[in-house]
């Protein structure tokens, strides 16, 4: 039986239409899933939308909508943002699905039984905006009197009954897990930052709110919903059928990795595990967040009006192409700046000429010189040997960095490979070679094609549809392109289609 692979991406407010934050973290879990799925194991991923709360129904009332009507359709364009971005999930959660609330409610009752839970009155600040509780003292005050949380988010004074989860209690068993599991948090910056503020000590939490009811009943409490991150953070339990622990997909708890944004570690690392411990339940293997975004230096704002649409952005610059970047350009937990400079270079220099050039130079010289068919394998020079032994590294070196998600290192693993074959065809001269030594230059290509395919194999997960047509391009068999197919050679003799660029160059257009 294959090992199981659980992730899972944030699910998005539905207050808005997405913009490339929300890309971002969706792409890199399908980067991971479809790695995943390459390197054996049976992967579940997902995604979805998170809906109930005061932030949707402000935002619906603001439309003129209902919540139910507005959730539906921004839910919509969320499902449509994860077509266009080429996500491979295999479940797409909302938070009003009735599977859903099913699942919440038990957890509740899970925890409650337990003795977690008990009923209060809740006095304090609230942000909508980050549908967060706030102590005044991380708080700051604005000239005109507006105090605002350390988020930019303004707050509001919030009185209200209210039922508690005895957070307050979990201090030691949640530092005692951190301790016992170092992965749990990456990167390790945050588990530094989230340690240090559970150290200082946990006020129990307030999980239900009466003063609006968009959002799940709270069971046996008429008037209360629940405190939507409890609900929210429920969704990654709920796909996976439980409490019906018989469900095949509950085989996949405890999740492997949550990929989240940094804005939002405390309620992943810190609340979420311990209402699962509460509930007798196992907490998640790891929680890996990301930096964010800025476009072109600046902060990405409806106000500055430099919010980027990431289907736009897809029109542009092409789905692979984007994809690439995301995951190239920094580091996975560090914030970054996207800007159009930066993603033309990465494209013509790294994918058209980098990438491109040597797959188009090494595959028309087999069209010209060699009847279009795979050379057989010759005997290996040293240098040979080095450019093959180094493409054969790749997936274990790749293996490692999507365990730690540094995507960025793994995709410049890569390029070294590349950059070693771009040299390697440069020396070898394979189009001089056509005159002095034809066997040697079929030997050459031969070598450049074995050294290719490991490239192309492990950039699938990357760039999907670009890595298709290069492999198609190699000759390799549609059901050969994982990565344990890699220990067998390519046949001698394949016929290999008439080669076509793999990455088109982007050119502006004209003003
Ligand atoms: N609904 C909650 C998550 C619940 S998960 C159980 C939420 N939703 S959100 O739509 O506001 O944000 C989703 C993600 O987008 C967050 O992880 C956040 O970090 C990310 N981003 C929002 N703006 C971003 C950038 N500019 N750059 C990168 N990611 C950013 O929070």
């Amino acid at each position: 039986m294959k090992p199981k692979f659980y992730v899972t991406t944030p699910i998005y407010y539905v207050n808005g239409a997405p913009h490339i934050g929300h890309a971002y973290t969706s792409i890199a879990a399908d980067v991971l899933a479809r790695w995943k799925r390459l390197d054996g194991f049976d992967v579940f991923f997902l995604t979805g939308t998170d809906e109930h709360g005061q932030k949707v129904e402000k935002a619906a009332a603001a439309a003129g909508l209902d919540p139910r009507g507005f959730a539906d359709r921004v839910a919509a364009d969320f499902r449509d943002m994860a077509d266009k971005m080429g996500l491979s999930h295999d479940d797409f959660i909302r938070t009003t699905e009735t599977r859903h609330t099913a699942t919440c409610q038990e957890l509740w009752r899970r925890i409650a039984d337990n003795g977690h839970i008990y009923l209060g009155h809740y006095e304090g600040f609230y942000a909508v905006r980050d549908e967060a509780f706030y102590d005044e003292s991380e708080l700051t005050t604005k000239p005109d009197g507006t105090r605002i949380a350390p988020s930019g988010a303004p707050v509001e004074w919030v009185r209200e009954p209210s039922y508690f989860f005895d957070l307050s209690k979990w201090q030691d068993k949640l530092l005692r897990f951190y301790e016992e599991n170092p992965d749990f948090i990456a990167p390790n910056s945050r588990r530094n930052e989230v340690m240090s503020f559970v150290r200082g000590g946990l006020n129990d939490l307030s999980i239900s709110r009466t003063t609006f009811n968009w959002g799940i009943p709270v069971p046996d409490a008429p008037g209360h919903v629940m405190y939507v991150w409890l609900d929210a953070l429920t969704n990654y339990l709920t796909a996976t059928g439980w409490p019906d622990e018989s469900a095949e997909r509950w085989g996949f708890w405890p999740a492997d990795v949550h990929l989240i944004g940094k804005d939002i570690i405390r309620f992943h690392a810190v609340y979420w595990p311990a209402f699962l411990m509460a509930a007798g339940l196992a907490p998640p293997k790891r929680v890996s967040s990301n930096g964010w975004w800025t476009v072109e230096g600046e902060k990405m704002s409806k106000s500055l009006g430099n919010v980027i649409e990431p289907r736009n952005l897809v029109a542009t610059y092409g789905l692979d192409q984007v994809r690439y970047f995301f995951m190239r350009e920094k580091p996975f937990g560090a914030d970054g700046s996207m800007s159009h400079a930066s993603l033309v270079t990465r494209i013509n220099v790294e994918l058209a000429n980098d990438l491109g050039n040597l797959a188009q130079r090494s595959l028309s010289l087999i069209a010209r010189n060699c009847e279009g068919r795979l050379p057989a394998r010759g005997e290996a020079t040293a240098e040979d040997t080095a450019l093959l032994d180094a493409a054969n590294a790749l997936p274990g070196l790749v293996r490692d960095k999507m365990d730690r998600q540094v995507f960025h290192e793994a995709l410049e693993d890569v390029w070294k490979v590349i950059r070693a074959a771009n040299g390697y065809i440069d020396r070898q001269a394979p189009w001089a070679l056509k005159k002095t030594d034809p066997a040697r230059m079929a030997v050459v290509l031969r070598v450049l094609v074995d050294a290719m395919r490991p490239v192309a194999v492990v950039l699938q997960p990357f760039m999907p549809r670009s890595m298709a047509n290069m492999l198609d391009q190699l000759g390799v068999p549609v059901e050969a392109r994982d990565i344990a197919s890699l220990a067998a050679p390519l046949a001698d003799g394949t016929a290999l289609p008439p080669p076509s660029g793999v990455f088109p160059r982007h050119v502006e257009e004209a003003a």
